[in-house]
């Protein structure tokens, strides 16, 4: 069995964990789904659960992880009961799932990193945009030997234990990519017809409101967070009882919106200024950025700094979740970490696979009218992580309300009203919110 480490410092954990949310969703999810679901009406309750229902319970996630020393799973057989114990089991289920279609983005963006390093980081002819992605995705051979080739150095990285030497390097390279952004957001915002961008994020516009426009917000602020699908769980569990849990987690989440925010201002005014449509779909911002990169002066030497940016700060998240899954594995089954590494990236090679031929030839072949791809993103963000979320919110709320009160306050104590306040979100507000937005996305009522 592996030995349960500890983070070296409060600033060390709010890396790792800001690592672990920080990531493709910001910079790759969040514009697509921002163009396909309206923009605003989607960007606005994305924040809005952000702040209520996900900070509180990630907050609530890592009070489990903590005071359990143990993963979701052990930590929601401890808390959980008889009831809410299998929660934690679809939790695990639901990270090692993300890492299916999670692992082929980021191959994606190594793809793209290794094409700025051979000089095609940008593209002059904004009419190419599309096509130039679209081949590459549906080409098959390709997008599966980029998928391979993150989800290897993930599983290297975890393999040798090197975490820490990632997290080094990303202290560096996550500020660095936030500037770059805030460099790109400029560049896009001067470019004729960026303002309707920044109209279609920021205007509410209510006639676009769905009840699935609705869900898909709530299932971003989750997957944007990485809560509710144990790996933050797992790295709340090596947190030590210095760490005051609310005033970092806020840290946390401040940071996670920043980045999507920052993110969707770094697309969106871009893709109007190029004329593209915003609900082109997951390719979205791999085919904008390339063509953003042209505006500027040694744009390709942007696209370089800024793809290896990216593709570290994919790695923290990727990371997070495959050492959730080998911990797992160690706890449960006292499988060696080389075996369960091996165990881990070689199924998850597989379905990854599955999703990265889900856009060229297997792009008709669908599960509930998904294909591969659509189906493990829609499954863990709409289904798997609400319902993970639920059951924080339940144990902390309801279930073992004491111990969420002794580590909220293991620093120092907090008044009487915000523990109410906690609770309230945690055991009522949350629940009710989770349940109604998930059953009327699906369209059950
Ligand atoms: N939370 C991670 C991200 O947004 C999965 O990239």
């Amino acid at each position: 069995m592996t030995e349960r480490s500890q983070w070296g410092s409060r600033l060390g954990f709010i890396l790792a964990s800001a690592g672990s949310a920080v990531g493709l969703g910001a910079i790759w999810k969040f514009p697509y789904l921002a163009g396909t679901n309206g923009g605003s009406i989607f960007m606005l309750p994305y924040i809005f659960f952000t702040i209520t229902i996900g900070l509180t319970l990630l907050i609530g996630e890592m009070c489990m992880g903590r005071s359990a020393r143990a993963g979701a799973a052990g930590a929601f057989r401890r808390w959980g009961g008889p009831y809410l114990g299998w929660i934690g089991q679809l939790s695990v289920l639901t990270g090692y799932l993300v890492l299916a279609f999670y692992s082929v983005v980021g191959g994606w963006c190594t793809y793209y990193m290794v094409q700025a390093f051979m000089g095609n980081g940008i593209v002059n002819d904004p009419a190419m945009m599309r096509t130039l992605f679209g081949d590459f995705a549906a080409s098959g051979t390709v997008p599966v030997i980029s998928h391979l080739a993150f989800l290897g150095a993930t599983a290297l990285v975890v393999y040798f234990g090197v975490e820490k030497g990632i997290e080094r390097i990303a202290k560096f390279l996550m500020p660095l990519l936030f500037f770059m952004m805030l460099g790109l957001i400029i560049r896009g915002l001067t470019l004729p017809g960026a303002w309707a961008g920044v109209e279609f994020l920021f205007k509410p516009d209510l006639s676009q409101f769905t009840g699935e426009s609705l869900l898909n917000a709530m299932g971003f602020a989750f997957f944007s967070l990485s809560v509710g699908s144990a790996s933050q769980m797992n790295y709340g569990s090596y947190l030590s009882d210095k760490v005051n849990l609310p005033t970092s987690v806020s840290w946390i989440v401040f940071l996670a919106i920043l980045a999507s925010l920052l993110g969707g201002l770094m697309i969106m005014p871009a893709v109007f200024a190029f004329g593209l449509s915003p609900d082109a779909g997951p390719g979205l911002t791999f085919a904008t950025m390339p063509a953003v990169f042209a505006q500027l002066p040694f744009g390709n030497l942007f696209a370089i700094t800024f793809y290896v940016c990216l593709f570290v700060a994919a790695l923290t998240s990727s990371i997070s979740i495959f050492e959730m899954s080998v911990q797992y594995l160690a706890d449960q089954y006292k499988i060696a970490r080389h075996i369960g590494v091996a165990l881990v990236g070689t199924t998850l090679a597989f379905l990854g696979i599955l999703c990265a031929l889900s856009f060229g030839p297997l792009a008709d072949v669908k599960i509930f009218g998904f294909t591969f791809f659509d189906f493990f993103d829609y499954l863990t963000s709409n289904i798997g992580m609400p319902i993970g979320v639920l059951g924080i919110g339940l144990v902390v709320g309801w279930f073992a309300r004491p111990m969420a009160e002794r580590q909220l306050q293991l620093v120092k104590p907090y008044p009487p009203a915000f523990l109410a306040g906690f609770h309230l979100i945690a055991g009522v507000v949350s629940p009710i919110l989770i349940i109604v937005v998930t059953l009327k996305g699906l369209g059950l009522f």
